[in-house]
């Protein structure tokens, strides 16, 4: 039986793929691909800004990294044991409201946030209805961060999916032996990506035109948009010091309560 060529690549990856799932490395070797890109990500951040918005949250590990440069951070994830682990960290920085409910529906004013963040969640939702919200969501002049995962089809997809498999267990070790190593979440909710990074390339220049897609080594693309600011608009600073007003502030050591779990908007959210 002959076999087209991109046959041979999709078999090829399948290939690939359940090998990098069924050949698991020791538990002390694994380590945390998405938060080996955090520093990344915050590169392409202002220094600091008012809301943020982190989507997919997850154990929050992100967000507790935004909360040092936001006034105030919506870490939202669809998962309640994921918001429970994020519920449970200790301390709990005042400024993050951790918040149990799909991002896509909650109520939330639109242009609410400077920074909207999505580390590999996006993949989850489908991809037009989560940039348009994400662009409805975010103040003119903000910037949209996120890391993601695609669908590997092309053959350079394939060859750096192969150099990445091979290093996964060299930067584990390497990890391990520095003491660098940030181990995965536990029990995460995780799916296959089944968009390419064509079909992602495509969406941004729909949704969020002249975004900046790079693919990763790591199984991984970031997308960086960058929303035009509207003429006249007050600066990032005045907002800032607006919203420093009514918001709890990051180095108070303001009441826990501030991190709320809710699945319903908050009263704020409705102002
Ligand atoms: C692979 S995990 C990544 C978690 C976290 N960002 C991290 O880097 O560790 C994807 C997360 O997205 C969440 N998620 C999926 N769809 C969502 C939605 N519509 N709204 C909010 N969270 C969602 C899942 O519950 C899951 O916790």
């Amino acid at each position: 039986m002959s076999h087209s060529p991109r046959s041979a690549w999709e078999r090829a990856n399948d290939r690939l793929a359940r090998e990098r799932t069924s050949v698991r490395m020791p538990d002390r070797l694994r380590w945390d691909h998405n938060a080996h890109y955090h520093s990344y990500l915050l590169r392409q951040l202002p220094p600091r800004f008012a809301r943020a918005l982190d989507v997919g949250c997850g154990a929050g590990a992100f967000a507790r990294l935004l909360a040092r440069r936001a006034a105030a951070v919506d870490a939202v994830d669809l998962s309640p044991v994921m918001i429970a682990q994020a519920n449970a960290a200790s301390p709990q920085p005042p400024n993050i409201r951790w918040v149990e409910g799909d991002a896509l529906a909650l109520a939330l004013d639109p242009e609410r946030y400077e920074v909207i963040t999505a580390i590999a969640s996006v993949h989850h939702m489908p991809l037009d209805d989560a940039l348009r919200r994400f662009r409805h969501l975010l103040c003119p002049g903000g910037v949209v961060a996120i890391l993601g995962h695609y669908r590997p089809v092309t053959a350079s997809d394939y060859a750096l999916s192969a150099f990445a498999t091979i290093a996964n267990p060299i930067v584990g070790v390497w990890q391990a032996a520095t003491g660098r190593r940030l181990p995965p979440p536990v029990d995460m909710p995780v799916r296959d990506p089944a968009t390419t990074l064509a079909e992602i390339n495509a969406a941004a220049e729909r949704h969020l035109p002249g975004s900046i897609v790079r693919r990763h080594l790591f199984y991984r693309y970031s997308l960086v948009w960058r929303g035009p600011a509207v003429e006249g608009d007050s600066t990032a600073i005045d907002r800032l010091l607006a919203s420093l007003a009514d918001t709890p502030t990051p180095t108070g050591d303001g009441p826990s309560s501030a991190a709320i779990r809710s699945s319903e908007p908050s009263e704020e959210d409705e102002r």
